[in-house]
């Protein structure tokens, strides 16, 4: 049986324009779906749009639009905005599609008859931007836990989901599966802060706005987002709808990836809806972390947002993502900076990958005449160092990949990068040339042979983060992008006979001004 590999990422809610923050999980998600697939899975990934609840009608409204036109408008954007990263989703979910809808009521049904749900009244402290009740205890400082806000007490008929009758079973099932979160840490907060307190109950209806699913029981009450949103994951596949095939072939989800700040809904009620379904849990959630600004979160009202067009425009997709996925740390918040970000295209574009690229096409044409050598007779130390770096750091990419350390993968690549150009050093090509030695000569041949050879490695390597520039290294070694694939990566003569490089190549990456672009960033942070 094929391997398959179904991830996704978070549904946004459509209330603005997407700033490199949600633009990062979307690239982390496509990044880890575009390596499984190199390695041969058959993937599928999922992504879409939260669209209900009562924070979009408000922003609608405040546009002088209907919820629905304010969605659609929306829809549209963040389909044109994924085009433009080139994100390879399967399918884009709209929370207000048809099949949706019917597919959440049938489920709701379901509970219903199961006894999961019952009518009582809400009191509680509510955070509208994060729609969201929290109970006294939880809040700190007086204020919303999630988000830092302020939060008002509220009451309202309202039914709920009984989450208490499965506090035993969650925690029996974490007992079974401690790496169901990672990093650990996340999974700690949610012991600590809501598992161990005691699980309170789910509200998961309104009745005071209706931009909702009404309950199937109760047409008054629309859901509660999260009941909604959650359940995307197995509506898109087709589950509770017309045809469940891609749910068969696809569920469970591989990985689910979302922000820290969600991974309550993910870990705790996400799996008990999934159980009182009888239904199979996601293998893994990944929570990732937050990308920050030097004066703290990004907010329009600070001015200090920077949404990914900008940087897009001007430095190219490539270093875009790969900017991206190399600041954010595994578990850690990572702070964006425009220094930092000009001195990563500098140093690690321009200067490690794009001059190994450059300075191998020119000596190849120099010394060869355009040719890459097959034909190797010597071997030298620094040929067999060279080869056992790249062996050891492939295998500690694919380890970091296989963990979705990603950050981690592309320094381990990017040692093997730095390790080629000190090949160069060592091994001193131009002096090699000038010898009439016999030996010197094959020597040469050896070192452009291995430069190209890792050059092949390396145009796989960057294809899940990078995959325009992936195209672009073969395409100066005139080599066939059927290379992208993962199997070849260790392996060596994979270059034919006679294959000549490109004469004069662009540069990868052209380096940048670096005052004149932190200016520029600085001043388009919105
Ligand atoms: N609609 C819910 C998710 C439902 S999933 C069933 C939601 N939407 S959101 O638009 O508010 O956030 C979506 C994702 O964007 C979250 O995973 C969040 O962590 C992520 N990010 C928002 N700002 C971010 C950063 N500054 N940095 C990294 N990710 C950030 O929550």
């Amino acid at each position: 049986m094929e391997k398959k590999f179904y991830i996704t990422t978070p549904i946004y809610y459509p209330s603005g324009k997407f700033h490199i923050g949600t633009a990062y999980c979307e690239v982390l998600t496509d990044a880890i779906r575009r390596y499984k697939q190199l390695r041969g899975y058959d993937t599928y990934m999922l992504t879409g749009l939260d669209e209900h609840g009562q924070k979009i009608q408000t922003v609608a409204e405040k546009r002088g639009l209907t919820p629905k036109q304010h969605v659609d408008e929306m829809a549209d954007s963040a389909k044109k905005l994924w085009k433009l990263m080139d994100i390879g989703y399967d399918k884009f979910i709209r929370t207000t599609d048809e099949y949706h809808c019917n597919a959440v009521q049938k489920i709701v049904q379901k509970f219903i008859d199961n006894g999961d749900i019952y009518k009582g009244k809400y009191e509680g402290w509510y955070c509208m931007p994060c729609e969201n009740y929290f109970t006294e205890s939880q809040l700190v400082d007086g204020k919303c836990p999630d988000c830092g806000r302020e939060v008002v007490k509220m009451s309202e008929d309202a039914y709920f989901f009984n989450m208490k009758k499965y506090e035993q079973w969650i925690k029996d099932f974490y007992a079974e599966h401690p790496d169901f979160i990672v990093p650990e840490s996340r999974k700690t907060e949610i012991f600590k802060n809501f598992i161990e307190p005691g699980l309170e109950d789910l509200c998961i209806s309104r009745n005071t706005f209706d931009w909702g699913i009404p309950m199937p029981n109760d047409p008054e009450h629309v859901l509660y987002v999260w009941l909604d949103a959650l359940t995307n994951y197995i509506t898109a596949l087709g589950y509770a709808g017309d045809d469940d095939t891609l749910f068969n072939k696809y569920w469970p989800a591989d990985l689910h990836v979302v922000g820290k700040e969600i991974i309550r809904f993910h870990g705790i009620y996400w799996p008990i809806f999934l159980h009182a379904l009888g239904l199979e849990l996601p293998k893994q959630i990944y929570a990732h972390s937050w990308i920050v600004m030097k004066d703290g979160k990004m907010s329009k009202s600070v001015g200090n947002v920077i949404y990914p067009e900008v940087l897009i425009d001007r430095y190219g997709l490539d270093a875009t993502k790969y900017y991206l996925l190399r600041l954010m740390s595994f578990a850690q918040d990572s702070m964006f900076t425009p220094e930092d970000f000009v001195d990563r295209f500098n140093y690690d574009l321009a200067n490690d990958l794009g001059n190994l690229l450059s300075r191998t096409i020119g000596m190849i044409n120099k010394y060869f005449d355009g040719v890459i050598p097959t034909e190797i007779n010597v071997r030298t130390d620094f040929d067999d160092s060279l080869e056992k770096t790249i062996k050891e750091q492939i295998a500690k990419v694919e380890q970091c990949m296989d963990t979705y350390h990603v950050s981690n993968a592309l320094v381990e690549l990017w040692a093997i990068i730095a390790r080629a150009n000190k090949y160069v050093d060592e091994t001193e090509p131009w002096k090699l040339a000038k010898s009439d030695e016999e030996e010197d000569i094959e020597k040469l041949k050896s070192v452009m042979y291995h430069l190209a050879e890792t050059l092949r490695k390396i145009a796989i390597l960057v294809a899940p983060f990078m995959p325009e520039k992936s195209d672009e290294i073969l395409k100066q070694l005139n080599l066939s992008t059927a290379n992208k694939n993962w199997n070849l990566v260790y392996s060596y003569n994979e270059i034919p006979e006679n294959t000549r490089v490109i004469e004069k190549g662009e540069p990868l990456f052209a380096r940048l001004d670096r005052d004149e672009e932190i200016e520029y960033i600085k001043s388009n942070m919105k």
